[in-house]
């Protein structure tokens, strides 16, 4: 496997970064300590809070078959849940769970989000995980917590970094062993079906709570009305 690495101070975005870094390899691994131009999904900012993480990992499409596309969202927010859960205090696993599709919650405040792009040959994950710091959030968006909250040492974003990168390679090369059922069952158990979300980008950010999800990876929510409605790409808060 042919893999490139790169371990950044200050980047504008790992991702940018990864593109630049990006020709036949297997695998991309980009890391900063800060960024100054972090991409959140939706166009939003990424703040840059010291302490925290901050990395982009490529997967060459030839590692990606098709039938693995639609719930790779869903894949990488399980990574990105089974490496924290191992990183904080064991009595603190309990608040992790899963928002739609792969926002990392600690008890209900969000710890960590991925955004997915495309880039020639390479699909990019980039991952922004609070470690150190919680980012004040002022438009509207989810409250934030950090993994140290949760008994994660500081120290750990190194260890946690190459346990997200480890999970992904891992998954990726035994891809004759991937299940879709698996992935939906897991991540399903992630989530916490109790919690009412709004949904961010409509009028009066309705409240509606998840139901179930599907083969798609699409969720579907009910209504305070009783309606139900699959939701295919929407910012839940
Ligand atoms: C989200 O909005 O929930 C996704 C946030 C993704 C942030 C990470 S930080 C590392 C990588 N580089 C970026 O510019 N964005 C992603």
């Amino acid at each position: 496997m042919v893999t490139s690495e790169l371990r950044l101070e200050t980047v504008d975005s790992t991702m940018e970064a990864a593109k630049s870094l990006a020709a036949t390899q297997d695998f991309l691994l980009v890391t900063a300590e800060e960024q100054t131009l972090g991409k959140g999904t939706r166009g939003r900012v990424w703040q840059s809070l010291p302490g925290n993480i901050y990395m982009t990992i490529g997967v060459n499409r030839r590692h990606l078959p098709p039938a693995r596309l639609a719930l790779l969202p869903l894949e990488m927010g399980l990574h990105l849940w089974e490496a924290a859960a191992a990183a904080v205090s064991p009595s603190q696993r309990s608040g992790l769970h899963l928002k739609w599709p792969n926002d990392l919650l600690l008890l209900g405040s969000k710890a960590g989000g991925i955004l997915m792009e495309s880039h020639g040959e390479f699909l990019l994950v980039g991952l922004g995980i609070n470690v150190a710091g919680a980012p004040p959030v002022g438009d509207g968006g989810t409250p934030s917590a950090c993994l140290a909250q949760a008994g994660m040492p500081v120290d750990g974003k190194d260890a946690l970094v190459e346990d997200i990168y480890r999970r992904v390679r891992e998954a990726a090369r035994e891809a004759d062993a991937y299940d879709s059922e698996a992935v939906l069952l897991q991540w399903q158990g992630k989530v916490d079906w109790q919690r009412l979300h709004g949904l961010r980008d409509r009028a009066g950010t309705p409240s509606v709570l998840p139901m179930s999800v599907n083969k798609h990876g699409h969720l579907q929510v009910r209504h305070a009305d009783g309606s139900r409605e699959w939701l295919v790409s929407e910012y839940l808060v």
